[in-house]
């Protein structure tokens, strides 16, 4: 019986049985600094009928919309492996396009890669999403680091599910002067801290939107590029232009349009790639290529192949 079980637990691989924690798997190298070092805790279980309920869903690899940020997740990672990028900022013109949505689900893709380490930090001071989303209880986080009251190793939080694995900064709480914050002093030592103790992994930043407050346009020069998101319905043209400007010496990695309803473009698992395959319709048509609808055809001819459509889910 007892082989029977080990059997069981073996083919279930590594990561959460019976409900219970199991070690963290991604182990740090020996002798790291005391920040990476959350790794070696146990990781909380997330709860897989909260995600869902907050449309986090990538860490379920039955799930057929989990394709959608694992294509997003591969074209991500060849774009910043070839740069020898760590550090990605997701941002947006204005809130609830669905920065945290995709940031949250592209760091459970790249975490199901057994290679991979990611930390996710949740940067949008004034709109602090991340530990909702992931329904974790904290009261250390970001703040408490940025401010001198919290070790940063014990801010980070190691969480699994499945076989995703990964280390969460979250912010604790919401800040009204979160630009001064973002420009801090503070801030800056931070990011060179994650940087120094955090060398092969990829740190993924949610950030606030560009156009509300000059929280982001002050941390741009500190990271080594951007995935955009514009929503369908609520993204409009000035505001694409307007972000245009501010990202000139940022590297963008991806452009994701998110929440897009149009069908005639909707393609399997309800992702497409401007410009790589046309719609079935297209096709039929005979036309060379699926045409960006509404807020698409706002983004600049030049960075039309770096767009991903996501839509509604
Ligand atoms: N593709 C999508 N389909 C449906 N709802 C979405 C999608 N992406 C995001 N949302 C929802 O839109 C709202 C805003 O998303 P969120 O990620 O919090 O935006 P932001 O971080 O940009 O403010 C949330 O309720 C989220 O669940
Ligand atoms: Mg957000």
């Amino acid at each position: 019986m007892e082989r029977i079980r080990q059997a069981v637990e073996r083919a279930r691989g590594p990561g959460v049985s019976n409900g219970q924690s199991q070690q963290y798997t991604q182990q740090p190298p020996v002798g790291m600094p005391a920040a990476a070092s959350s790794a070696r805790r146990e990781p909380v279980l997330l709860n897989g009928r909260h995600l869902e309920s907050m449309r986090v869903i990538s860490h379920d690899i039955a799930d057929p919309r989990s394709k959608s940020f694992d294509m997003l997740r591969t074209q991500v990672l060849q774009s910043m492996d070839a740069n020898s990028w760590r550090f990605l900022g997701i941002t947006s013109p204005t809130a609830e396009c669905g920065k945290s949505i995709v940031a949250t689900n592209l760091a459970l893709s790249i975490a199901r890669q057994p290679e991979k380490s990611v930390l996710l930090v949740d940067m949008d001071l004034q709109k602090a999403q991340v530990a909702k989303q992931l329904g974790l209880r904290c009261d250390q986080g970001l703040i408490g680091v940025l401010r001198g009251k919290t070790d940063l190793s014990r801010a980070i939080v190691p969480v699994g599910i499945k076989n995703s694995k990964l280390l969460v900064l979250p912010c604790e709480t919401t800040v009204p002067n979160s630009s001064e914050w973002m420009a801090s002093r503070s801030m800056a030592a931070l990011l060179k801290q994650l940087n120094r103790d955090f060398k092969n992994w990829t740190i993924i930043l949610d950030l606030p939107p560009i156009l509300l407050t000059d929280d982001v346009i002050s941390i741009l020069p500190q990271i080594d590029c951007v995935l955009f998101v514009a929503a369908a319905g609520l993204t409009t043209a000035p505001e694409i232009k307007e972000c245009n400007k501010h990202l000139e010496a940022t590297p963008v990695v991806r452009i994701v349009l998110n929440k897009a309803t149009d069908t005639s473009a909707a393609y399997y698992y309800g992702y497409s790639r401007y410009g790589s395959s046309p719609a079935p319709q297209a096709k039929a048509n005979g036309r060379a290529s699926a045409r960006p609808a509404g807020v698409g055809r706002s983004i600049p001819s030049s960075l039309r192949k770096l767009v991903d459509r996501l839509t509604r889910f």
